[in-house]
């Protein structure tokens, strides 16, 4: 095992509050800086999904949208572009400085600091809400999802958007197995399965839609030196609840299996990540614009 970690890439760490546990909502001011460099997701894919569910009716044409858990406005700012009337809230005022410097003054988009659990919103004001990898970081998830059903309008539109298997790779796998071996099997501190939320929102009165994603995936080239690098700078929030001895410990045997591997550091690994959206509409009548 590693006591020294490979060379030029020791003590760099972005600083995790050291409360980071599964009773608080995980605030990703920590990593903001970094987040879009590392969570890249091709917008040509993105509005393919958005022309998909426009076509379905979900997105009516210049809809109001609110982003829950809008962070550095991925998700949002090509729905803006789109024409519609953004706003986002997001519970760390890094990522939503980085998001509202990317909408600019005067544009389709506004971003806020705010709990998705504690909106500053009336009731129905929005045609559309949307979440992407939100509940997963939010003890009392169903308070969020409650809380964006208050704000949709009936016969709006909840979309629940994830991008899948983007960080699946042999470096983050053997991390996590590690984590699991040693008892943090338990990483997140909101939402498990995403049946539950499904099952949430049927109980909830709202009806299912169905959307195909399916063949919205593209290929991600992974260099296990580069996974590693990441996990060293502590940028997912899965493994914020390890404590520092034992993420350091899983951080250098994870450096000794790569070193194990015929090209190390440069193994290049092809992964696949593909777009998934659990798609719903409120109860009741939306007016009838269509995009
Ligand atoms: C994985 S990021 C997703 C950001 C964005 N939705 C995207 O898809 O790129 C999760 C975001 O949720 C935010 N967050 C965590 N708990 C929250 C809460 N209770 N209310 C609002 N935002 C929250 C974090 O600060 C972070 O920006």
């Amino acid at each position: 095992m590693h006591d020294v970690l490979p060379e030029g890439t020791a003590g760099r760490r972005h600083p995790i509050p050291a409360a980071a546990n599964l009773r608080e909502t995980s605030d990703f001011s920590p990593v903001a800086a970094r987040y879009d460099a590392t969570r890249d997701l091709p917008p040509a894919l993105l509005n393919a999904a958005y022309d998909r569910f426009a076509l379905a009716g979900l997105l009516p044409r210049a809809a109001r949208v609110l982003d829950a858990g809008c962070g550095t406005g991925q998700i949002s700012l090509p729905l803006a572009a789109r024409g519609h009337a953004v706003e986002g809230y997001d519970v760390s005022p890094d990522m939503v400085r980085l998001a509202q410097a990317k909408a600019g003054p005067g544009g389709h988009a506004l971003y806020r600091v705010a709990d998705a659990r504690c909106l500053p919103v009336a009731d129905a004001g929005f045609d559309v809400v949307i979440a992407s990898k939100l509940f997963q970081h939010v003890p009392n998830w169903p308070a969020a999802v409650r809380e964006l059903l208050r704000a949709l309008k009936p016969g709006g539109a909840f979309i629940h958007l994830a991008e899948r298997g983007a960080f699946s790779n042999p470096v983050r796998r053997y991390f996590a197995a590690m984590a699991d071996g040693m008892g943090f099997t338990d990483r997140f501190p909101g939402m498990r399965r995403r049946a539950d939320l499904i099952g949430l929102l049927a109980a909830s009165g709202a009806a299912a839609v169905e959307v195909d994603l399916a063949d919205l995936a593209w290929r991600k080239t992974v260099r296990y030196g580069d996974a590693w690098d990441q996990l060293r700078e502590r940028l997912f929030a899965e493994f914020w609840c390890l404590p520092d001895a034992a993420y350091d410990q899983i951080l250098a045997d994870t450096a000794d299996w790569i070193e194990a591997q015929p090209d190390g550091r440069d193994t290049i690994v092809e992964t696949r990540p593909y777009l998934s959206a659990d798609l719903f509409r409120k109860p009741g009548e939306l007016d009838g614009r269509t995009n």
